[in-house]
């Protein structure tokens, strides 16, 4: 008797803990058949639900993100490296490219109910710790720490980029791609930019996709 009741306020604490990381109003994942019914609802349902949230979480605007999903296709990305996850919506964008090129994201977050919110977000799109890795903690100790060399970076961490962009740097490989996401004010990112004009080897072209906010979107020249 007294086994069974025990069992039955663990079974209680489990599901209060479960749901307690749920994010209120998120949508359930269905049964896929295949990825691209997987797919079809992160871009349709997950997506969406999370744009509604996106001036909470400083996301990305969706034309950014399908901007972000196009490059890393495009330029055949396998190692990518995210600086500042928030609740992982740039994250799903990439993690769509790298699905298709069969590769690998990891992203750095330092706001822990943000990277919890991340995790619930890529384990309902079947992508947490498949194409996806999150980790939490400050960028500017975590990069460093990291092993191995990647080919695309996306830096999203607000007006000043150049100390992230300075971790990231020793850590890419010759050809890597690197994408700083520029919010809409006008001297957003003048740090990085006019760091970058005393790196000549490295051309920069800012981006738009039809939104306020701007991509600047480097690489390194053939020597
Ligand atoms: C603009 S939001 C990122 C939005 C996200 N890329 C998206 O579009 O879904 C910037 C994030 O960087 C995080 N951040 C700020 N300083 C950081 C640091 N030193 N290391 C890691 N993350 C940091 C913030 O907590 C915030 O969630």
């Amino acid at each position: 008797m007294l086994r069974s009741r025990s069992l039955t306020v663990l079974s209680l604490l489990f599901i209060g803990l479960a749901s307690a990381s749920a994010q209120p109003g998120a949508p359930d994942p269905p049964k896929f058949a295949s990825d691209a019914e997987r797919h079809g609802w992160v871009l349709n349902t997950l997506m969406p639900w999370m744009e509604t949230l996106s001036r909470t979480y400083h996301n990305v605007p969706r034309s950014d993100g399908e901007y972000l999903r196009w490059l890393v296709v495009a330029a055949k990305r396998k190692r990518a490296l995210e600086v500042g996850t928030s609740n992982g919506y740039s994250a799903l964008w990439l993690g769509l490219g790298l699905e298709a090129t069969k590769g690998h994201l990891t992203t750095v977050e330092i706001d822990p109910k943000r990277v919890q919110d991340a995790q619930g977000n890529l384990r309902a799109a079947g992508m947490l710790g498949k194409v996806v890795t999150t980790l939490e903690g400050d960028a500017l100790k975590v990069v460093p720490a990291l092993e191995g060399k990647f080919d695309f970076a996306f830096i999203d961490i607000g007006p000043k980029a150049l100390p992230f962009f300075e971790a990231v740097e020793p850590k890419l490989t010759e050809d890597a791609v690197v994408a700083v996401h520029k919010p809409p004010s006008a001297d957003a990112l003048s740090d990085y930019l006019e760091a970058m004009k005393k790196r000549p080897e490295w051309l920069v072209t800012v981006v738009q996709t039809g939104a306020r906010t701007g991509i600047a979107v480097s690489v390194r020249q053939p020597r």
